[in-house]
């Protein structure tokens, strides 16, 4: 059996489409489910501004997020679409403390270790140190978290990790440049479940992959969020994407948020709207 035999048997490698997954019904009780409870992750009144620092000129203050409120609920699929540059890093990177907010407030339920929020970047493969091989990659994570004991475990868990993601076993004595983009995915995806997170963050992870293997990737998301009960924050520029993946979508325009609300409602009824936000990224 070819690789790619081994990998369709266990994914569905047709474009992800929600509505082919789910029945409608189940998508509505899975959505009460999932909006009864309290947000996992709230944003009041959030503000971001950079100081830009300039020479032999005064300083300028550039404000990236103003007065954001955003809940994002356990067990949902968030998006965030809008234009290049108009804060949508910035809100993650605020998530997760890797920039200070300026003002306002940001409040998270049960996350209150390092590794329960996990992020794979816009450019994956530069995330990647490339002179470590696969392997010694994944097993420093398990060791480092103390995911296992010994070495015995920890080869039974790196195994389980490649066969969750839909890797075989002879990408694990490689480095990063001799990987495809759909492996890199995949491995980046391997490191971020590794550690057990509650909240997986994807900021245009995808973005550069060619369609079919985008919807493969998508698929294999689906899969993990299910079994692992997982959250998703999705960043992307993708509409159609967005739409077929996500349960609610937010709208960033300049640092503000100009719309949020499940994907179908959203996309439907403000097209035009949503268009005029996006007329540079759809010609990309
Ligand atoms: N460290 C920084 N110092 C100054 N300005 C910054 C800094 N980081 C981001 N910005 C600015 O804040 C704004 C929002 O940036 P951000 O990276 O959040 O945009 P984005 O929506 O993620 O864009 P893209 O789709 O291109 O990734 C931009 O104008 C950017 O130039
Ligand atoms: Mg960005």
């Amino acid at each position: 059996m070819t690789k790619e035999n081994v990998l369709e048997k266990k994914f569905n490698f047709s474009l992800f489409r929600k509505e082919n997954v789910l029945e409608k019904t189940i998508l509505i009780k899975n959505r009460n489910r999932i909006y009864e409870n309290k947000p996992i992750i709230k944003l009041t009144n959030v503000s971001k501004k950079y100081l830009i620092k300039r020479f032999f000129r005064s300083d300028i203050v550039h404000t990236a997020l103003l007065n954001i409120n955003l809940k994002i609920f356990k067990g949902e699929c968030f998006g965030i679409i809008g234009k290049s540059g108009s804060g949508k890093s910035t809100i993650v990177k605020c998530i997760l403390n890797l920039e200070k907010i300026t003002s306002g407030k940001i409040t998270k339920s049960k996350l209150n270790s390092r590794r329960d929020i996990q992020i794979i970047f816009q450019n994956t493969k530069s995330s990647l140190n490339p002179s470590q091989r696969i392997d010694i990659m994944i097993m420093e994570i398990i060791k480092y978290y103390k995911l296992e004991s010994n070495n015995i475990k920890m080869k039974k868990y790196l195994n389980n990790l490649l066969s969750d993601v839909g890797l075989e076993k002879e990408i694990l004595e490689r480095y990063p440049h001799q990987l495809s983009g759909g492996e890199i995915q995949r491995v980046a995806i391997a490191k971020a479940i590794a550690v057990k997170p509650k909240v997986i963050i994807f900021d245009e992870s995808i973005s550069g992959l060619d369609l079919s293997l985008q919807g493969q990737i998508l698929n294999l998301l689906n899969f993990l969020k299910n079994k692992y009960n997982l959250t998703f924050i999705f960043i992307s520029h993708n509409l159609n994407i967005v739409k077929s993946f996500c349960d609610r979508i937010s709208v960033i325009s300049e640092g503000e948020l100009v719309k949020v609300g499940f994907a179908e409602d959203i996309l439907k009824s403000n097209v035009d709207d949503i268009k005029k936000l996006f007329v540079k990224n759809l010609n990309r």
